[in-house]
């Protein structure tokens, strides 16, 4: 193990096409990497160096293009709606690191965090007239934990109302390995069938199909089982109470530029995400929006994830 008081915790430096990014680093070997452009984690490993969220690799790194992996902030909208870009337009905005956050009411006993901050320019109020500030801190816990906290205040002197999602690329070896536990039995949005609403019959849910579904009203612990793996990622949420589900599978896939068209067997998005009931924030007002991950060996969650125990868990 690394001298504590010489180990650097967290470095900033240049990633692709010279990109702002931020590394950050524990004693044990995990790291994560964060992007100013978007505020965006591209990168999660554990400490075996094993990545844990996917990154295409036709992903574009350019300023207007979102980076396809990882995880982006889907803000002020999730979807389409009106003139907004879809998922709105946090994730292909460049970020500042904030120097000066407001105290968490709890604090980190990790030192490999970093505060980002985005205030909207004047070219974003003329697409969403709502003066905002947005706060994020991403950690990474001792044990190889990452946690993601957004703060988002109104500074605005009107109310306004928003979606949001963290839209979490994992990397899984073989997507029809791989199953949802925590899910069953609720309610979702299927986007695929005009949005209409089913229920989630008793099952873990598994793949073999395009999935693109937001569940309503979910637990607050996930649990996404890599068999071939040995590996479960377990995703707790607070404040966000839905969850979207999305595969391409092979036919989006292939109309996707900045995707791989076999990459769709590698990943899967598990979205903590607050979709169905807009948030409404009235001048001065803060939400908190949380979403935490961990990796842990595969037979710890499994079968213990039905949403009764999970709820009460
Ligand atoms: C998911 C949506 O969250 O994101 C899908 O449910 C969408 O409908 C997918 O296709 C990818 O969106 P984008 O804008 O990143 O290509």
């Amino acid at each position: 193990m690394s001298d504590q008081k010489s180990f650097i915790f967290v470095e900033t430096c240049k990633g692709v096409n010279g990109l702002d990014k931020v590394i950050l680093r524990e004693v044990r070997g995990s790291s994560a990497e964060i992007y100013l452009y978007g505020g965006q984690v591209t990168s999660w490993k554990n400490d075996h160096g094993e990545e844990l969220l996917f990154m295409s690799s036709k992903a574009i790194f350019k300023s207007l293009k979102p980076i396809r992996g990882g995880i982006p902030i889907c803000f002020p909208q999730f979807s389409s709606h009106g003139t907004l870009d879809r998922h709105g337009f946090a994730r292909n905005r460049f970020w500042s690191i904030d120097t000066d956050p407001p105290p968490f009411p709890t604090s980190t006993s990790s030192k490999a965090f970093v505060d980002l901050i985005l205030r909207p320019s004047e070219d974003d109020l003329k697409i969403w007239p709502h003066s905002f500030e947005f706060r994020l801190r991403v950690t990474l816990g001792p044990g190889g934990d990452l946690m993601l906290t957004s703060r988002i205040r109104n500074t605005d002197v009107k109310p306004f109302q928003f979606t949001f999602a963290y839209h979490t690329y994992f990397s899984v070896s073989d997507i029809s390995e791989v199953r949802i536990e925590g899910l069953e039995t609720l309610d979702y949005l299927d986007n695929l069938h005009n949005k209409d609403r089913f229920t989630e019959q008793g099952d873990a849910i598994t793949f073999e199909s395009e999935v693109d579904r937001v569940y309503i009203s979910t637990p607050t612990k996930i649990a996404i089982l890599d068999h071939e793996k040995k590996r479960t990622f377990v995703l707790r949420k607070e404040g966000l109470p839905d969850a979207v589900v999305w595969n391409p599978w092979d036919r989006k896939a292939k109309a996707m530029p900045d995707f791989g068209d076999d990459e769709y067997k590698h990943m899967l998005c598990v979205e903590a995400a607050a979709v169905e009931k807009c948030i409404t924030l009235k001048p001065g007002e803060e939400w908190k929006g949380r979403q935490e991950l961990s990796a842990v060996p595969s037979s710890y969650c499994s079968g213990q994830l039905d949403p009764q125990k999970v709820l009460q868990g």
